[in-house]
C-alpha cells in the first residue's frame, strides 16, 4: 500500500493527474470494463506499473535518451506476459514462388523520404482487437493503396476475406498468418471490398460464393524482399507499400510518438517475428533513418495508428512482401 501511495504521488506530480484519474479517463477512452471488484483491482495494479513505466521512460525521452515516447493505450492493463501470450508465433505458410530482387534495380537513385500516408492513398486505420490479423489488414490495405496509385479508386478491401479464405493456404485466421499466403489467395481469387465481406473480428467461414465475380482487384505479380533494406526503400519510392512482420514486443504496445528506436529490447531476429504490419515510407529525423509503418491497433494507438521505426530493428525487412496488381 506504502508503494503504490508512492507510485500515485509520483505520477501525479509529474502528471498534474492522479492515478484514479488516468484509471477513470482509461476506461472510459477504452470502453473498459470489469467483472468484480478483485478482477478490477488487479488490473488497476498492473495499470499502475505501467503508468509508471511510460512516466520514467518519457522523462529519459526529455533527456533526449530515446528518440520514441510512450502514452496511455488500450494494452495499459495487461503485463508484458499477457500481451507476448497475445501475439502468437506467425504459422509457416506453404512456399510458392519467390523472386529475390535484382540489385541492379536498385541502382537507381532514391528520393530522401517517402510517405503514402500523407499522399492519402491508404484506407483508415482499423483496430483489429482480439483477432491477431495484422498480415490480413496489412495485405488488404497494400491491395487498396495500389488501387489508388495505379487506378485512382479510393476503396477499402477486405482483411476478413483474407481471415476466413486463406486457411487452406497456411494461415491462421484469428491467430495470425503471413502476407506471402494472403497473396496466394488474392491471385487466384482476387479480393472483395472491406463493405462487401466486412470485418467481424472473428474466424467465420470463407464466403467465396462470389469472390471472382465480385473481387475489386486482381493480382499481378508478388515478390519476397529478404534482408535488403534498399530493395524495400526501391519499391517504397517506385511501386507502393510493403509488406512486413515485426516482432511486437512489449514495450511497442505503449509507443506514442517519436521513432521507437530500442533495438536491445526489439532485436533484428527472424525467429521473433509475430505481428503482420505494412511499410509506407522512410525518412530521417534528427540522423535516424526509420521506416514508417501502418499498424491495425486503432486509431488512439502511437501517430494516429501509425509508427516509425528504427531502421534494422524488430526484423522488420526480414520478411517482407511486395505485391502489384494489373
Ligand atoms: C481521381 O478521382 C477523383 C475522384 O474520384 C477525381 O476528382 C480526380 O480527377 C481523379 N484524378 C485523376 C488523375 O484521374
Ligand atoms: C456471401 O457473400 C455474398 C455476396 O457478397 C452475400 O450475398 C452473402 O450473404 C454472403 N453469405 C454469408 C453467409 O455471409
Ligand atoms: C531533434 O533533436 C533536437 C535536439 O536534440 C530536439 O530538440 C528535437 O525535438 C528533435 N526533433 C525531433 C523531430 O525529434
Amino acid at each position: 500500500m506504502k508503494l503504490i501511495l508512492l507510485l500515485a504521488t509520483v505520477i501525479a506530480a509529474t502528471q498534474g493527474l492522479s492515478v484514479e484519474e488516468h484509471w477513470a479517463a482509461f476506461k472510459e477512452n477504452y470502453g473498459k470494463t470489469y467483472t468484480s471488484y478483485e478482477h478490477e483491482k488487479r488490473r488497476f495494479d498492473i495499470f499502475q506499473e505501467n503508468l509508471l513505466l511510460i512516466q520514467q521512460h518519457n522523462s529519459r525521452y526529455e533527456k533526449g535518451e530515446t528518440a520514441y515516447y510512450m502514452g496511455i493505450t488500450k494494452f495499459s492493463d495487461i503485463t508484458d506476459e499477457e500481451f507476448n501470450a497475445m501475439f502468437s508465433k506467425i504459422p509457416k505458410t506453404k512456399n510458392g514462388k519467390i523472386n529475390i530482387l535484382q540489385t541492379s534495380t536498385t541502382s537507381a537513385p532514391l528520393p530522401d523520404s517517402v510517405d503514402w500516408k500523407a499522399a492519402g492513398v491508404l484506407p483508415p486505420v482499423v483496430d483489429q482487437g482480439d483477432c491477431l490479423a495484422g498480415y490480413a489488414f496489412s495485405s488488404a490495405d497494400a491491395f487498396s493503396a495500389l488501387l489508388f496509385i495505379k487506378h485512382n479508386e479510393s476503396v477499402q478491401l477486405s482483411a476478413q476475406e483474407l481471415i476466413d479464405c486463406t486457411r487452406e493456404y497456411g494461415n491462421g485466421g484469428c491467430r495470425g498468418g503471413e502476407a506471402f499466403a494472403s497473396f496466394l489467395y488474392v491471385e487466384e481469387k482476387g479480393l472483395r471490398t472491406a463493405s462487401a465481406y466486412p470485418f467481424t473480428g472473428k474466424n467465420d467461414a470463407c464466403n467465396a460464393t462470389a469472390a471472382s465475380t465480385e473481387s475489386a482487384v486482381k493480382m499481378a505479380e508478388y515478390e519476397r524482399i529478404i534482408s535488403l533494406d534498399t530493395a524495400v526503400q526501391y519499391y517504397l519510392a517506385t511501386r507502393g507499400p510493403v509488406n512486413a512482420d515485426i516482432y511486437a514486443n512489449p514495450l511497442i504496445r505503449h509507443y506514442k510518438g517519436g521513432i521507437y528506436d530500442d533495438a536491445e529490447r526489439c532485436p533484428n531476429e527472424i525467429s521473433l517475428l509475430n505481428h503482420g504490419v505494412l511499410i509506407v515510407g522512410y525518412g530521417t529525423t534528427n540522423g535516424t533513418d526509420y521506416w514508417f509503418v501502418k499498424n491495425s491497433w486503432g486509431t488512439k494507438w502511437g501517430e494516429e495508428g501509425y509508427f516509425k521505426l528504427k531502421r534494422s530493428i524488430c526484423g522488420i525487412t526480414m520478411n517482407g512482401h511486395v505485391a502489384n496488381i494489373a
